[in-house]
């Protein structure tokens, strides 16, 4: 069973927000965000949903190659930002779309989401047989964020990506092979959406919805552990890095993915960095280095792609997969 990756699109919502927007409203300046994160704007959604975005980008893809929505056997979306937590938004995009034949679920591994719902998708559709998958990291990371705390109010953008992966004829599988860990004792360094229960029968507790973020241990934990991680994937696969073109870090801060390259011995041309249009859009950010390097044409046919997804979890993934439309 061998599976290609089609197709990318992207739905981002159309207010941008710079810097020094964000200025006129909390303490902070552009050059404090540029300097520490790279970040120079972010869309951040007025009218539009998380399950808004994720069906435009599911229109675009089945538009795009001609296949009907009802040869569509999957829909997978990463999402920590669902519209609702039911119905999730895997299935809300099948409604839409028409896709009558399609599985849906959702996965949420906060940013590393993408990695992950590649993973599941790949070994459905390998287990299963389908011939046309759909996978959308989608985000609205603004609902969480609490905008008089400046130090994530900041990080944080909005928007959703996708890819269409099919079953090929060549006989061999470009999903060349993944690696997880997770760190669940780390876990209270990054919250978001605590839910009170109401029922007359629980005992209230006090606790912030907003997300919360202990900044400097996340960047620490990532800078030592997503190597480990990498070094996996590469074991499993039998490759080394220099045999990966294109090495797609989640866009948290464009300092730990430069830290990041530096450690690992990569190049700045492999590890593309967008982070400055779009921000930290959690496990949407992958799949929008992925659009934006099928759209510029730089990523060719035949080159070994590398995802690294940290983050919420606290959890690290990686996967290798060829290029092939
Ligand atoms: N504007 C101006 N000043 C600010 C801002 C701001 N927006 N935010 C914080 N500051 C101040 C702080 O109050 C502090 O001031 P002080 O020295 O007077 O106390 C100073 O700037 C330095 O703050 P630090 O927290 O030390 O800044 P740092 O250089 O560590 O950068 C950052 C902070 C950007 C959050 C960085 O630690 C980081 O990127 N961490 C990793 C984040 C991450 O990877 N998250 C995981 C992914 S998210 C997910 O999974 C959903």
């Amino acid at each position: 069973m061998t599976f290609n990756l089609i197709t990318t699109a992207r739905a981002v919502p159309d207010q941008i927000i710079t810097n020094s927007d964000l200025g006129k409203i909390m303490p902070t300046s552009d050059e404090w965000i540029k300097q520490r994160t790279g970040i120079e704007r972010r869309h951040l959604a007025s009218t539009e949903t998380t399950e808004s975005l994720c069906i435009d980008v599911a229109q675009q893809l089945v538009q795009a190659n001609s296949i009907g929505p009802k040869q569509i056997d999957l829909i997978v979306v990463a999402s920590m930002s669902p519209t609702y937590s039911m119905p999730s938004v895997a299935a809300t995009v099948q409604g839409a779309i028409g896709a009558e034949n399609a599985a849906t679920l959702d996965v949420n591994a906060a940013c590393t989401g993408f990695v992950y719902a590649m993973a599941v998708a790949h070994d459905m559709a390998v287990a299963k047989g389908y011939q046309n998958v759909i996978v959308i990291g989608g985000e609205v990371m603004s609902k969480y964020l609490n905008w008089q705390d400046r130090s994530t109010a900041v990080l944080f953008g909005d928007g959703a990506a996708g890819v269409l992966l099919a079953l090929n004829e060549d006989g061999q599988d470009h999903y060349l092979g993944d690696a997880f860990k997770t760190f669940g004792e780390k876990g209270r360094s990054l919250m978001a959406d605590f839910r009170p229960n109401n029922s007359p029968f629980a005992k209230p507790v006090e606790a912030d919805s907003y997300l919360t973020m202990d900044g400097h241990q996340i960047y620490n934990f990532v800078i030592k552990k997503a190597p480990v991680v990498i070094e996996e994937v590469l074991q499993k696969t039998g490759l080394t890095l220099p045999d990966i073109d294109w090495v797609v870090f989640h866009q948290a801060n464009a300092r730990i993915i430069q830290q990041l390259s530096k450690k690992l011995g990569l190049t700045a041309q492999q590890c593309p960095i967008n982070i400055d249009e779009y921000g930290n859009v959690a496990a949407a950010s992958e799949p929008l280095v992925l659009n934006d390097l099928v759209a510029s044409g730089q990523l060719k046919p035949g080159d070994k792609v590398l995802l690294c997804g940290f983050g919420g979890g606290l959890t690290i993934g990686a996967s290798i997969f060829d290029y092939y439309n």
